[in-house]
């Protein structure tokens, strides 16, 4: 039976402790982003190429395969210690295997707004969303942010796989890029990420060699209006990393052509990767040779989903096919 004195000798249930990064939340600012400045991009990787062992970041790391295409998922290496060597090491790990898994990267997630701009900085100049959500004061990192009474999209389509590589139509988009999560829930909302080199090269040489003579055209005017200028450019469908070596594959508009290439992306899962987020991974990628896209599938669970992201700006596509002309 339950008396009054058990009931006041009962464990009291603890308070909630206050959410502690109320600091990253959305903020969007009215002004106009300034037009993008051309800049020279040297790329962090090319200097990894010349030290003698350019994997001895990884020397006291616990590496596994995810699998042949994408190969590292990282325990046991403090992302916010590397010091430039270190980060050249990353960017040169990330231009080859295309995405990286880092766990437990406490202090990376906790050092906060100016150490994450820092950091970001270090792979060239930021890369601000002309559309996502900001910390106030923060317009380069770029926030998600769902909680129990946030609309998801997920009636618009049979599926909310979207297959994209953010921002194409930058003229000079974003290289590096890395993610993370503040709050999550238990399950859902997994990343999955395909190589865009693999997909390429599965490619018979006829058709390869075909798509080296097209252009796409990358463009954000349906969906971003005039928040920022210059928004629209042409660019060959085919651009070459420049410290890669690899050709890679950039798709937007050619009708029924195009349909083959978004299936090809789409279905060839020997090129995939789907990762499952855990408390305090962060995940690194190069946008250029990578495609990703999220799983809207946990809007039952209203659950809490908070996270942060910083690119840096990379190069200009380069040309695949000498003689072609980049049109502005
Ligand atoms: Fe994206």
């Amino acid at each position: 039976m339950v008396t009054s004195d058990h009931v006041k000798d009962a464990p009291a249930k603890p308070a909630e402790e206050p959410y502690r990064y109320t600091y990253l939340m959305k903020t969007w600012s009215i002004e106009k982003s300034p037009p993008l400045q051309p800049f020279t991009h040297v790329d962090a990787s090319s200097r990894a190429l010349n030290y003698a062992n350019p994997r001895t970041f990884l020397d006291s790391a616990n590496v596994v395969e995810m699998m042949p295409a994408f190969r590292s998922e990282v325990q046991r290496l403090n992302l916010a210690e590397l010091d430039g060597e270190g980060k050249d090491q990353l960017a040169l790990n990330v231009a080859c295997n295309g995405v990286i898994v880092l766990h437990n990267q406490q202090d990376f997630i906790n050092w906060g707004l100016k150490f994450y701009t820092e950091w970001g900085r270090y792979f060239g100049p930021l890369h601000a969303h002309p559309l996502a959500g900001h910390p106030e004061g923060y317009p380069d990192i770029h926030l998600v942010y769902k909680d129990a009474n946030s609309h998801f999209n997920t009636m618009d389509s049979i599926t909310t796989t979207v297959w994209h590589s953010d921002c194409s139509f930058k003229l000079q988009p974003a290289g590096i890029t890395a993610f993370w999560l503040l709050s999550q829930p238990k399950t859902g909302r997994d990343m999955l990420y395909t190589t865009q080199v693999l997909n390429l090269q599965s490619l018979s040489p006829t058709m390869a060699n075909f798509l080296c003579t097209l252009k796409a055209m990358h463009t954000a005017v349906n969906s971003m209006c005039s928040k920022c200028s210059g928004m629209v450019r042409q660019e060959p469908i085919e651009t070459v990393h420049p410290v890669e070596c690899h050709t890679r594959l950039q798709v937007r508009k050619l009708y029924l052509l195009l349909n083959f290439f978004y299936d090809h992306v789409a279905m060839s899962t020997d090129h995939q990767v789907r990762i499952k987020w855990e408390p305090m991974s962060v995940v690194v990628w190069v946008r250029g040779t990578t495609a990703h896209t999220a799983t809207s599938d946990y809007a039952h669970l209203k659950a809490h989903r908070h996270g942060a992201r910083i690119s840096a700006q990379a190069e200009r596509p380069i040309l695949a096919l000498d003689g072609l002309k980049m049109d502005d």
